[in-house]
């Protein structure tokens, strides 16, 4: 018998499918019929949501069609650290996802890696594009990847799911026409392009600190990886390493320090995304940025930098100046990345590319790669 679920569920995928065209995310028909026929509330039954006050809790998804049928994330695994929890998994938003398909551009036949399996919706919807023997997916979560497996094999989708670190790709299923990576990398590992088939592209979000970098789109070629970042900016959340980051710096610091003007806008990571992202070559691991707020309004009236080392920089939201202390000049290296990406004509990131050598070096060119606006990043300059 047909329960109201079965048949409300495809209602809301099929409305999901239409807004997603109509909104321009998603062109083609192939991934339209996708949407509409993957139950994405089967593959994250319950998600979590965070209230004003940070604090998670969890709910149905079967009670919130409207809401998981639509371009929202849905948060399903938190990490504790400390007394504070972070998301380590999601459903990543459908629309940010079907602009990623659309620009990977696959077609009948090929094969296709995914790093970074999550709820397996991603999995389902190429599976249902391309069948069940052209899919591979790997978490380095195993309970994660269990479940997914579970659920999508429910669902009628059976593509090859392996627990394991995605950093070094999965060799032993390559070579791969296609890679998408649904987890952020400092540096993209030069295993994936090894196990990419001629003329095979990767699409993945190269970020080397929060909000600093974008997806960018990869081709392999003889001798090297390149292409270009994407129209849109996104983010996801960093792929995980055996190795802890460096941790954050703490936002306290020493009294004092020299004020002085600044020209560079005072949030980078949201005014100028591109600056942000050079900003970070130079900028060392582990630099915090965030807010003072005023005591009394609690709106806020300046951001702020840490490093570990305990430098600091204050940028007023309302004169355009900034205080520095510390023995790294934190502020000066973002003005230094704004000052580079003006000189180059204050490029949007399409226009920048990428090119990976096999020794892993990273390098980051505006319109082309012999261009004189160009830098190495800091993982291939040690
Ligand atoms: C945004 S979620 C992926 C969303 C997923 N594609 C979906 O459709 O639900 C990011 C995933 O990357 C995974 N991940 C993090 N580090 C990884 C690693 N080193 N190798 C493989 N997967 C990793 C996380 O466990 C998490 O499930």
């Amino acid at each position: 018998m047909t329960s109201n679920l079965d048949t409300d569920w495809t209602a809301h995928a099929r409305r999901l499918a239409d807004t997603l065209r109509n909104n321009g995310d998603l062109r083609s028909p192939l991934w339209h019929a996708a949407v509409s026929a993957v139950p994405r509330h089967l593959l994250v039954p319950r998600a979590y949501q965070q209230d004003d006050t940070g604090a998670w809790s969890q709910f149905e998804t079967a009670a919130a069609l409207e809401r998981v049928y639509s371009p929202e994330t849905l948060v399903t695994a938190l990490e504790t650290v400390g007394d504070k929890q972070f998301p380590i998994s999601s459903s990543t938003k459908p629309d940010l996802m079907v602009r990623m398909l659309e620009i990977l551009d696959v077609h009948n036949g090929q094969r296709v890696l995914e790093i970074g399996t999550g709820t397996g919706y991603n999995a389902a919807l190429l599976t249902h594009r391309l069948g069940n023997e052209q899919v591979f997916s790997v978490d380095v979560d195993d309970d994660l990847v269990s479940l997914a497996r579970k659920r999508l094999d429910a669902a009628g989708f059976r593509p090859t799911l392996v627990a394991v670190d995605g950093v070094h790709g999965l060799p032993e299923h390559a070579p791969f026409d296609r890679i998408i990576a649904t987890c952020s990398v400092p540096a993209v590992p030069w295993e994936w392009a090894e196990q990419l088939a001629p003329d095979g592209t990767i699409l993945v979000d190269l970020k080397l600190a929060t909000s600093a970098g974008n997806l960018v789109h990869l081709r392999r070629t003889d001798d090297r990886l390149e292409g270009n970042f994407t129209t849109r900016w996104a983010a996801f959340m960093a792929m995980r390493t055996g190795t802890s980051p460096e941790p954050l710096a703490h936002a306290d610091h020493a009294p004092g320090g020299r004020t002085r003007p600044t020209n560079a806008p005072a949030t980078p990571w949201s005014e100028a995304t591109v600056a942000w992202f050079l900003a970070h070559l130079r900028l060392p691991p582990g630099t915090s940025f965030g807010y003072d707020l005023d005591p009394d309004t609690r709106q806020p009236v300046a951001t702020t930098f840490s490093a570990p080392d305990g430098s600091w920089a204050r940028v007023s939201l309302t004169d355009r100046t900034v205080t520095e202390t510390g023995d790294t000049p934190l502020w000066s290296e973002v003005e230094w990345a704004y000052e580079q990406w003006t000189a180059a004509g204050q490029p949007p990131w399409d226009r920048l590319g990428l090119t990976v050598a096999p020794d892993g070096t990273h390098q980051v060119w505006v319109d082309n790669p012999n261009s004189s606006h160009r830098w190495l990043l800091p993982a291939a300059s040690k």
